[in-house]
């Protein structure tokens, strides 16, 4: 079956193609509000986007590649992103990441078995000051420390 978002997605992409110039501006919102839906840019949720912003599938193959808050393979429930950029490197961004691959038994690049995590490095997230820090799904969590980060790990794996 097709990709269709949902009524409320509906009215979203409503909103969201308002505030642009044209469909094809909105591209970028758009692939956020599907992958919102889907989990991930699928192909058959990419061959949607195009139709739905006018561009080729080969557009949208594009920019899903480009950047890297787009997921085009399977992902886990929630997302944690570890900035590994100067500030947080001075801090111990590096010991960080080996110990969320510990705790979470998986390496950057993966998710947990039971689909609740994937782990991801990131470059600055614009929190310098409060190093070393992660984003998890959209929140800030700043001035880490191992106790602090296996809280917070736990607590995505709860059922
Ligand atoms: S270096 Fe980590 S937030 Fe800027």
């Amino acid at each position: 079956m097709a990709f269709q978002l949902t009524t409320e997605r509906e009215d979203q992409l409503a909103e969201i193609f308002a505030r642009y110039p044209n469909k094809m501006a909105a591209c970028l919102p758009v692939l956020h509000l599907a992958q919102e839906q889907h989990g991930w840019l699928s192909e058959e949720v990419m061959a949607w986007a195009a139709t739905t912003v006018g561009v080729s599938t080969a557009h949208i193959l594009g920019v899903a590649t480009f950047y890297s808050l787009y997921r085009t393979h399977p992902a886990g429930k929630h997302h944690v992103w570890v900035c590994r950029t100067l500030s947080c490197a001075l801090n111990g961004a590096d010991r960080l990441i080996e110990h969320c691959e510990k705790r979470l038994g998986i390496q950057v690049g993966e998710t947990t078995a039971d689909g609740a995590v994937s782990l991801h490095t990131a470059e600055c997230l614009a929190s310098c000051g409060t190093a070393p820090m992660m984003q998890i799904d959209r929140e800030y969590h700043e001035n880490l420390t191992f106790e602090k980060v296996d809280v917070l790990l736990d607590r995505l794996r709860k059922p």
